[in-house]
């Protein structure tokens, strides 16, 4: 959930530093650091709590220079968000600082036990202990390297760690056990980078190395050596180029990062059809995945697990995959998933659809499948992440960087890789005549288009809405069959960035319970297409208008009669009823959006969440 950079170099590391947080400011944000190795050897650090801004104050006030260096942005888990909370943390000798992301579990057992030898401690943190436990192998007699490997063996629980240290000047040692998100090492050219995130180092190189679970490396600016955490043993890593433009992870003309994703749907959703359908025979590619005919037609059952917005795609997915491709699909929450001993056959996949590719409870939720000897594939954004690494098959959204905390295209470019998954399967299962391909084909290449389309006529009616409604404390959200996870979507899109109660319902269970919430207080969102369930939706749009309810419908164009039945009336373009859900959830993440600048919140790291949690 944090944010780390680091540099080694003979460059100044501040700037490099303080940039790459600023890229990673999303991850974690309610206080930040960074620490370097000055000219004369000595560590300096700098702190500060709240926003990354107050750190760039700090240091415009307090200036330091050096190389190497490392820097975080925090998410509290143990100990308020003050400044002696913030990384880096130290020794009293500051022989050894470090940044971590992650929580030390057996971290209290650490600490009485070094309280017992007389160390003091400064902060509340967990992370504390790993610097004096570094430190304390390093007075024994080790060199730092031996010392970081005896020190983090001693850790319990998921850690990515960064050590710094003045016995070992022009060096960083990066190391990672279990999934507290990524280790990522950048290669320059004479300097190095490390960081939590791709897009931190993004402008500096796209040449990657990602560490593994028990792997670590000692980053000098000529070399990168990694080696297995628990034998020390050297290892060759594997160097990832990314195709990420830099300029991708730049806000240019938009106001806010969540706004320019919205925007760049289109793009998003041609990027992650880019050479996976031919247009002309309705053939689907998916190579990543491995899928003889005999393994789809002996395909008995498909586990979609995900987190957030992710599982609001899953269960889109359900939708898509069990009506085209004919397999049952159930959708855990990852969090859910291995605590309830699921039954997994043999003939079944474990589908983790994860923006980020880190978040700690879809990938346990992969190990659980992986425990189990079930396939697994993954939907995933991130090139190289985690889930990516660890799945037998991946389908990678290619929707370029998301760094706005709410999610939006990553959902919409999910939705789409699971229709893809869905044709591909129903493909290799011999389901699909060349005609359903072809229009199949056909559907998906007008998408984008038609999400275009759909951006440009919600546009500015969201914005008015918005400012009509933003006073509301509650609001229902209502849809049925595939629109149902829309209307969840809808509701916590709102929830995450402008902190109004909102719930999403299927619109049919409104009358057991959510109707007795409805009245002029209560905007309800509606989600109206004219599909097979259109009239039992209007009908429910008059039982809250019979409540006195105010309701803002979302629905198709040219439709009348729901004009005269709701308050306002959001048309979005006519879509084939598998793929509406793509074009009738844009309105909602536009509505939200607008209601949180109305309101004066700050959209792009909205408070207490983070891109991506890598804590259980
Ligand atoms: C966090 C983010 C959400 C995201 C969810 C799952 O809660 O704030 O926007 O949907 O994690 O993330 P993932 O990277 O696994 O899709």
């Amino acid at each position: 959930m944090c944010g780390i950079v680091g540099y080694v170099g003979p460059r100044d590391a501040v700037p490099i530093i303080l940039e790459g947080l600023h890229r990673l400011e999303y991850r974690g944000y309610d206080s930040a650091g960074l620490a370097v190795l000055t000219r004369n050897g000595q560590v300096e650090i700098r702190r500060e709590v709240g926003k990354l801004s107050n750190l760039d104050g700090l240091i415009a006030a307090e200036p330091l220079t050096g190389s190497p260096g490392i820097g975080h942005t925090r998410w509290a888990t143990h100990g308020k968000p003050t400044r002696y909370n913030a990384h880096p943390h130290t020794d009293p000798e500051r022989d050894v600082v470090i940044v971590h992301n992650g929580i030390v579990e057996n971290f209290l057992e650490l600490r009485e036990e070094l309280a017992a030898e007389g160390i003091r401690f400064a902060s509340d943190t967990d992370t504390e202990v790993i610097a004096h436990l570094i430190d304390r192998y390093l007075h024994a007699g080790n060199d730092l390297v031996t010392a970081v490997r005896h020190a983090l063996q001693r850790l319990e629980g998921a850690s990515a760690v960064v050590v710094m240290s003045r016995h070992m000047p022009d060096t960083l040692i990066a190391a990672r056990l279990g999934n507290a998100g990524g280790v990522v090492i950048g290669l320059g050219e004479g300097e190095n980078f490390v960081a939590s995130d791709i897009p931190a180092i993004l402008p500096y190189t796209r040449r990657m190395i990602f560490l593994e679970n028990r792997q670590a490396a000692v980053v000098e600016p000529e070399r990168v050596r990694c080696f297995h955490l628990d034998t020390g043993v050297p290892f060759q890593p594997t160097v990832h180029t990314i195709p990420w433009d830099p300029l991708a992870a730049a806000k240019g003309e938009y106001k806010h990062f969540m706004q320019k994703e919205i925007f760049e749907q289109p793009q998003a959703i041609t990027d992650t059809l880019r050479g996976r359908i031919n247009f002309t025979t309705g053939e689907v590619t998916l190579e990543g995945l491995h899928l003889s005919p005999a393994e789809a037609r002996a395909l008995t059952r498909i586990h979609a697990v995900a987190c957030g917005t992710s599982y609001y795609a899953a269960l889109v997915g359900k939708y898509l995959l069990e009506r085209i491709a004919r397999v049952p699909v159930e959708v855990d929450y990852g969090s859910e998933f291995r605590y309830r001993d699921p039954i997994l056959a043999e003939t079944d996949v474990v589908l983790a659809i994860s923006q980020s590719g880190e978040t700690v409870d879809t990938l346990a939720a992969l190990e659980e499948a992986r425990r189990k000897q079930v396939r697994t594939w993954a939907i995933v954004n991130v090139v190289g992440s985690q889930a990516a690494r660890v799945s037998d098959g991946v389908i990678y959204m290619q929707a370029g960087p998301e760094i706005g905390v709410a999610s939006t295209k990553a959902f919409t470019a999910s939705v789409v890789d699971e229709y893809l998954l869905a044709l591909y399967i129903a493909q290799q299962r011999g389901l699909l005549t060349r005609q359903d391909a072809l229009t199949h084909a056909r559907a998906l290449a007008l998408l984008p288009k038609l999400v275009g389309d759909t951006l440009a006529a919600v546009d500015s009616i969201t914005r008015e809405l918005a400012t009509k409604y933003y006073r509301a404390r509650n609001f229902l959200y209502l849809g049925r069959g595939i629109h149902y996870p829309i209307a969840l979507e809808g509701a916590l899109k709102l929830k995450e960035i402008s902190y109004i109660h909102a719930e999403g319902y299927p619109a049919g269970e409104m009358k057991h319970g959510p109707i007795a919430l409805i009245d002029e207080d209560m905007p309800v969102v509606a989600l109206v297409p004219q599909d097979h369930v259109y009239d039992k939706m209007v009908s429910q749009v008059e039982q809250v208008k019979a409540r006195d309810g105010r309701v803002i419908a979302i629905a198709n164009v040219g439709d009348e009669l729901i004009a005269q039945k709701a308050d306002d009336v959001i048309y979005i373009p006519k879509a084939p009823p598998l793929l509406q859900p793509v074009l009738s959830v844009i309105p909602c993440q536009l509505f939200a959006y607008y209601v949180a600048v109305r309101l004066g919140n700050d959209v792009d790291q909205p408070r207490n969440l983070a891109k991506s949690v890598t804590v259980e």
